[in-house]
């Protein structure tokens, strides 16, 4: 068959089987552009599973993109707590204050309009303009692109800018007329659920009797990929300071990695336990007590940070920290993962 004939076929069984076994999923109750959006860049990078209930507990929140627009950047922070890469929560809320105040709070209809949103990359933007307002634009990701390396046989790295331009225009071509948004989950539901990473179920595939690499038995070496980058290695002393039921922390400043969230306090590099004493003393904490020394490693996109944590007592509350209880950390301080899992010490 030749190739449009074929991607147009794969297009129609596929919007098939996504009406008839798509995951419930609560983004897909309805295709209002305020949580369609909402739920795609929680899904950028974080799988479905893991979004569900940050999901429902965001739109509960903050159900408007008006709520939204009038939060402050502190309860977004906090609702995202747990999600990771916090600049897409700074994002969606620089983008919703972009949109009341020169849109009257009306979302963007077009695939440019969307594009130009604060944090909305073209995958996004695709995904929004086809699920929300039925535009012909493919939201291509590393799930997609997967799929198609597979469906074509195809071993050339799908991290190469041509490849995802060349899947993009083609599954354009055939994006079936009033089923576009049903198209773009469908092949992120096949991605997710079926032409998985590892062991994909093609048993289980809609369009296995059109799938190249099914044919040649060549599926599990599919997608070639280029030579991963080292991520950068850091070592950090963190300080688990308590006193009395409290424990200390500090606001990150500036525009870098996890800026405005609340920290553990923190040094570069590996101190030994007498020097982190020393570090506590110079704080003006009164460190009485080495309780324990704690080893974790925590991965960010490009940095791996391997961090020793200080477990210590101390008897004063200095200033220039705040001092929060366990409870009050939870209800109001957003704390990234990589310092909240040293908390499960207490
Ligand atoms: N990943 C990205 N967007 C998605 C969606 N709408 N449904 C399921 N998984 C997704």
């Amino acid at each position: 068959m030749e190739s449009y004939a074929k991607d147009q076929k794969a297009a129609s069984i596929l919007v098939d089987w996504y009406r008839q076994c798509a995951r419930d999923l609560p983004w897909r109750q309805n295709r209002e552009p305020y949580p369609v959006w909402v739920s795609e860049i929680m899904l950028q990078q974080t799988r479905a599973e893991a979004v569900r209930p940050y999901f429902r507990r965001f739109l509960a929140a903050l159900p408007t993109v008006f709520a939204l627009a009038q939060a402050e950047e502190e309860q977004v922070l906090k609702l995202w707590e747990g999600l990771g890469y916090y600049s897409r929560a700074r994002n969606l809320q620089k983008a919703a204050r972009q949109i009341v105040r020169e849109n009257g709070g009306v979302f963007p209809q077009t695939y440019a309009g969307i594009l130009a949103l604060p944090g909305v990359g073209p995958y996004t933007a695709g995904a929004i303009a086809s699920i929300c307002f039925e535009l012909p634009v493919a939201a291509v990701d590393g799930n997609v692109l997967r799929w198609r390396a597979r469906m074509t046989d195809d071993h050339r790295p799908v991290d190469m800018p041509q490849v995802k331009k060349q899947v993009k225009q083609e599954l354009e071509a055939v994006y079936p007329a009033g089923a576009c948004g049903d198209f773009t989950q469908a092949l992120m539901e096949l991605g997710a659920t079926v032409c998985t990473p590892k062991s994909a179920k093609c048993a289980l595939c809609p369009v296995q009797g059109l799938c190249l690499a099914y044919a040649r038995g060549s599926v599990a070496e599919l997608p070639a990929r280029l030579p991963k980058r080292e991520k950068r290695l850091e070592q950090r002393t963190v300080f688990l300071l308590r006193c009395q039921d409290k424990v200390a922390l500090q606001r990150r400043e500036g525009e870098g990695l996890l800026s405005g969230l609340w920290q553990l306090p923190n040094v570069a590099g590996t101190l030994s336990p007498a020097a982190a004493l020393a570090q506590a003393a110079s704080w003006g904490v009164e460190p009485s007590l080495m309780q324990r020394e704690i080893h974790k490693e925590h991965v960010f996109t490009h940095i791996r940070w391997q961090m020793v944590c200080y477990h210590i007592q101390c008897a004063h509350m200095a200033e220039g920290f705040a001092w929060a209880a366990l409870a009050e950390m939870r209800q109001s301080y957003a704390l990234p993962t990589a310092f909240r899992m040293f908390l499960d010490d207490i």
